[in-house]
Parts: structure tokens; sequence; C-alpha cells
């Protein structure tokens, strides 16, 4: 009997190293300058065979009961969008989603499940496709779609769906704080548009954080990182504001809020500073958890198939 195919894919979170915003265009997205960092937060994504016409998800995990599984779910809609691509009709699958990835946390966590969902499907159903074809049809499902495939380090214009590959060099470790508050991002970008209303297009990355990424230069990179959408998370969530403190108190190089938030990311100096300040955050009843990655790693991959 042939053995069932079991293909799994690993897909990391992401923090956005600098997040530049302009103001809003008339389809009611932003102008970004963006520089992505995929950090060691993983989500897992298993397809498994099922009846044509059938695709369900299942999701697993802490915040589980948070992610919608009906054709809403974000894994879903990247299986459907493969299938029309390739002139599928009605492929079946089965998704498994193990989430890590803080939910709506500004990690990209249901853009990494899109990004890992394309890449198992097209293994289930053999279709054969270019990673820049992939990219386009990851694009079409969202902006940070293209990014979670992709992974490292990259420069993102346009929506920050317009990628391009960044030279990095060394180990970063930060400490991620996973506040117990919930923000949406189109929320926190309609802020954005009452606290900018003047805003033209996005300002651009600071140099002195694309050359201390160029040189390793960790200091340098802390010193220069920029969200643009802090102020008005912070506005939304005060919060958010004794995190940051907290965490620079305790010995981060620098701290900034994730993309739209609210998890809050810490740049360390090195291992041992990051464990420090994971354990002091860790005691400081400021967020419900708090994880230590590595960063960069690399985008969605299979992982067994
Ligand atoms: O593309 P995605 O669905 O992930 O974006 C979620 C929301 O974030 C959008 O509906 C929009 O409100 C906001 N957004 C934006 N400008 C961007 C990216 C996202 O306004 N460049």
């Amino acid at each position: 009997m042939e053995k069932a195919e079991r293909i799994r894919v690993r897909v990391p979170g992401k923090v956005n190293l600098a997040l530049r915003v302009g103001g809003h265009r008339a389809d009611g997205y932003h102008p970004l300058d963006t520089v992505f960092q995929a950090v060691s937060l993983f989500d897992e994504v298993e397809a498994l065979p099922a009846p044509r016409g059938v695709r369900t998800v299942r999701v697993l995990g802490d915040q589980a009961s948070l992610v919608p599984t009906d054709e809403s779910n974000l894994a879903l809609k990247a299986a459907q969008a493969l299938a029309s691509y390739a002139g599928m009709r009605q492929p079946g699958v089965e998704l498994v989603i193990r989430k890590t990835i803080p939910v709506t946390g500004g990690m990209a966590g249901g853009s990494a499940d899109a990004a890992a969902a394309l890449i198992a499907c097209a293994a289930l159903w053999r279709i054969d496709v270019a990673p820049d074809e992939l990219a386009v049809v990851a694009a079409g499902l969202g902006a940070d779609v293209p990014f979670c495939l992709m992974g490292s380090t990259a420069l993102g214009r346009g929506r920050g769906d317009e990628l391009v590959p960044m030279l990095s060099r060394g180990s970063y470790h930060w400490v991620l704080a996973l506040p117990d508050v919930e923000l949406s991002t189109p929320e926190v970008f309609a802020r954005f548009d009452e606290l900018n209303p003047d805003a033209g297009p996005a300002p651009e990355t600071p140099p002195g954080l694309l050359a201390g990424l160029a040189s390793g230069d960790i200091a340098q990179v802390a010193d220069n990182l920029v969200n643009d959408l802090q102020p008005a998370a912070v506005s939304l969530r005060p919060h958010l504001a004794d995190v940051l403190a907290a965490g620079v108190d305790a010995g981060a190089l620098a701290g900034i809020v994730s993309g739209s938030g609210p998890t809050c990311a810490f740049l360390s100096e090195n291992e041992d500073a990051a464990v420090r300040l994971s354990n002091a955050l860790a005691g400081s009843d400021l967020a419900r958890a708090v994880r230590r990655v590595c960063a960069p790693v690399p985008g969605a991959r299979l992982l067994s198939c």
C-alpha cells in the first residue's frame, strides 16, 4: 500500500526594523518603506489529502480559538488562490496549522500561514510553480505574504509586497513581549491617518539602519529602529508605553512595537543579555508571554514530503 503523504511546512514570523508609512492611497492601503526581518518563532502548516472539493482547516495551539476556520481563514484562501492559479478544479486538502506566532500580534502570523499553505498545497497537488510566480499569488492574499515566503531580511516598498532581499551580517537576539491587549491592523492604520492627516509618500528607511545591517553593527541597528505606526498603537493601547519602557530599563539596546502591534520587540546585545532581559520581563506581569528568538531565518520551507 502506498504510504500516506505527510507534507509539513515551517514558516517564521517577522518584525519590522523600519516601518515608514505614507498617507493612505485610493485603494485604502498605505505606501510603505520597510525592512522586514524573519525571526525564529515558527508556525507549522500540514497539508493532508482530502476528497475532491473538500477544503478544511484545523488550528492547534494556545490561541487557536482566535483563528477563524471558515472561508475567511487566510490559509484556506491561499489554497483556493493556488488552485485557481494552476487551473485546477476543486482539489481537496485538509490543512492543520500549529500556531506559535502570536495571533493578531503584528508579526504577520496569518500571512505566514497563508505563505506556508501555498507551499504545502503546491507540494500536495504536485504543482510546479516558480518562486516568482508564487510571490505573485502571495501578493494577492495580503501585503506581508510575499515576505513570509522569502524570509531572511528584505526591503519592502509599495504595500510592503515589492521586495528586495537585503545584505545583512550577524545574528540578532530579540526578546518579544506579548502584551495582553488586542489591536487590529486596520484600526492602527486608521489612527495613523488621524495623527498624520498631511502624510505624503512614505519617508525613507534610515540609511544608518541599512549600514548597520550591512556591517553587522547591532548597536547601530538598535539606534536606527523606527516604526511610524508606534505612536498610533501606543495612543490606542497606552499600556504599550509601559512595556517598551520596562524592556529598555531591563537592559535592551532598544525596543519597538512590531508592525501594527501589540507585540513589543527588544533588541539585545547578545544571547546572554537576551536571557537576562527575557527573565526580567517574564517576572514583570507586563506581558502574557515572553519569547526569546534569533534572526534572520529563512522563509516558508518544506520540512518533509
Ligand atoms: O494586506 P493585509 O490584508 O495583510 O492588510 C491588512 C490591513 O492593513 C489592510 O486592510 C489595511 O487596512 C492595512 N494596511 C495598509 N497599508 C499597507 C498594509 C496594510 O493600510 N501597506
